[in-house]
């Protein structure tokens, strides 16, 4: 068992180490310097059964450190360590009464209080199983869900696991016990894409999600926010469930419901060009690309007076599918076959970038009622000179439908990987502009620029 103590005096490691081993020499000791590198091990080294702050630390507020510990990794004991003087004046009453083991060790130190509290903590620990929590686990068992899904729920019925090796992996959420969403967050900056879960639970987690977007997609008279909120959720479940299941009832219902969502609040929004600063492009990943795609395709059709019911179908289905077999969101950097930056991907990975044009309209060949979405879909990285893919045609090739679509999804692919300022809206125009102004694609972009430009 772990126990991990935060002290920038490195005497007082050596003390505490030594008072470790005589009374409890199975527990390996771990110190931090300061809160930034404790929550470091503890999110990458534990579990830890125990954790012991200073209260004399220079640089954090002992009592601060202490809340944010139990918001990165939940609930456990707290034990402030200290002078009198330095507990009095440093430490939140609340915080150590909140939690029946949270304790205090007085230093000097009295072997009797030491044993006593340390005791009590490992009881606990002990309880709450936490020697279990790293696991060896044969990734075949495992499957990939996006951290994103998490902030869904604030409590889970299945293990989720954080992947430490290609075989370790270390259970940071139990089963039906609450987590918060910093403890997400926390995972999230360090740039963790994905939390696994065991096969059977990693479906019921998605189909859990499916029916809360639904539900909350159709409650009435909600912000425009909320409603999109939800959309991006529903899109980043749809394009997970697609690459580990496949196309259900349940996957079809909730694309139809997205796009009429789309739909509906576009056509709610006197002015759509405020709609478009409410779209949460925050991570500009595959789901918020998708669902920014579907408004501007709206703003396109509206703008070239098409009224056809399934002309919005079409595209906004192709804004949903367009690259939901790939597995490495880094793939939206490539801009084709002839970019470098390719090379840098496994050749796995180069295959599925190059394919997923096909593949996606062969899934989407699976809906009903979205006649040759299929062909928007395969067509939607070609360009008019002829030097896109996977089919390399011209312009003439290239039907109305398809011109929007690329148009769209081109636009907001660039805009992700830019600053996502005002400027590079005006910047990627420009560029569009020079690339696409030909045939089909010349009275799109006109209808594109109509709905950037102010
Ligand atoms: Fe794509």
């Amino acid at each position: 068992m772990k126990a991990l103590f935060i002290c920038d005096n490195k005497e007082e490691w050596t003390k505490l180490s030594q008072l470790f081993m005589g009374n409890f020499p199975k527990v390996e000791l771990i110190c931090a310097l300061n809160g930034h590198d404790a929550l470091e091990h503890l999110s990458y080294e534990g579990p830890f059964a125990i954790v012991m702050i200073e209260a004399s630390i220079k640089d954090d507020d002992p009592s601060l450190l202490g809340k944010e510990v139990l918001d990165t990794v939940g609930e456990r004991p707290i034990i402030f360590i200290g002078t009198k003087a330095f507990i009095k004046d440093r430490v939140d009453d609340d915080l150590y009464n909140n939690h029946p083991i949270n304790g205090i060790i007085y230093n000097p130190y009295d072997a009797e209080n030491f044993k006593d509290v340390i005791g009590q903590s490992l009881d606990w620990a002990k309880q709450e199983e936490f020697e279990e929590s790293i696991e060896e686990m044969d990734r075949d068992d495992l499957l990939p869900m996006r951290i994103r899904n998490f902030y869904m729920f604030k409590i889970v019925p299945y293990d989720v696991y954080l992947e430490l090796t290609q075989t370790k992996f270390i259970k940071i959420i139990k089963r039906n016990r609450p987590y918060t969403h910093s403890k997400i967050q926390t995972y999230a900056k360090k740039n963790i894409k994905n939390l696994y879960l065991g096969k059977n639970d990693f479906i019921l987690m998605l189909e859990e999600g499916i029916k809360k977007v639904t539900e909350n997609l159709l409650q009435k008279n909600q912000s425009n926010v909320k409603y999109l909120g939800n959309q991006i959720r529903g899109a980043l479940i749809i394009q997970q469930y697609i690459r580990a299941i496949g196309v259900s009832d349940d996957i079809q219902a909730l694309c139809s419901l997205i796009i009429e969502t789309t739909d509906r609040i576009f056509r709610k929004q006197g002015n759509y060009k405020n709609l478009f600063d409410d779209i949460p492009f925050k991570n500009g990943d595959f789901a918020e690309q998708a669902i920014m795609t579907s408004y501007y395709c709206e703003a396109i059709l509206h703008n070239l007076g098409w009224k056809s019911d399934l002309s919005r179908k079409k595209l906004g289905l192709a804004s949903l599918l367009q690259d939901s077999t790939l597995s490495n969101e880094d793939l939206m950097k490539v801009d084709g076959p002839q970019d470098p930056n390719l090379q840098m991907f496994t050749k796995d990975e180069q295959d599925e970038f190059l394919t997923h044009p096909i593949k996606a309209a062969e899934i989407a060949r699976h809906f009903q009622g979205y006649s040759e979405v299929d062909f928007v879909i395969a067509q939607q990285h070609e360009r008019p000179d002829g030097t896109g893919f996977p089919f390399g045609v011209t312009v003439n090739k290239l039907s109305a439908h398809s011109c929007a679509f690329i148009l769209a999804s081109t636009f907001v692919c660039r805009f992700a990987i830019s600053k996502r300022t005002p400027e590079d809206k005006i910047r990627i125009l420009d560029q569009l502009r020079f690339e696409y102004n030909v045939g089909n694609f010349k009275e799109t972009l006109q209808a594109l620029e109509k709905s950037i430009r102010v």
